[in-house]
């Protein structure tokens, strides 16, 4: 079993939440998921509650699918997500998405690498501490937004 299909099975889903009130309209994404892996399902679901006409599409190959929308391999996470244009790598927080979706920024993605523990779909937990990375065109990254630990 590789690392991240332990980790997304060993992770509890269930409690996905939402402060904001950000709508996305109805906004087609693409959601390249693991069938077997809970926190990828709890992530689309989020985006599905978002208003996210969300399409989802079980893979077994996750790697070719990342190959193809040509996510550098330290920005991986579990899932790809394709919306107006760009890829979701990963675990990326809602409030992330909508502002990427809000500024259209000339990047090919964003991207929250590995899984952190408490990111959206996994456990969305207002503790969480981690990184959302722009990455541009050329495969190399920035700091897009800090999650840190609210109050
Ligand atoms: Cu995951
Ligand atoms: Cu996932």
């Amino acid at each position: 079993m590789k690392r991240r299909e332990f980790l997304c099975t060993l992770v509890a889903v269930g409690s996905v939440s939402f402060a904001g009130s950000a709508r996305a309209a109805g906004e087609t994404m693409v959601v390249h998921k693991d069938p077997n892996c809970g926190c990828c399902h709890a992530w689309a679901d989020a985006m599905k509650k978002a208003g996210f006409s969300v399409q989802a599409e079980n893979v077994d190959d996750l790697d070719a699918v990342k190959d193809r929308f040509a996510v550098p391999a330290d920005m991986r996470g579990c899932h790809t997500a394709i919306v107006a244009g760009y890829y979701l790598e990963g675990h990326v927080p809602l409030d992330a998405v909508m502002r990427l979706l809000a500024e259209k920024p000339e990047i090919a993605g964003l991207a929250v690498p590995g899984m952190p523990a408490g990111s959206l779909g996994m456990g969305d937990d207002p503790r969480a501490s981690y990184d959302v990375l722009a990455v541009g065109k050329d495969g190399s990254s920035k700091l897009y937004q800090a999650v840190r630990p609210k109050a």
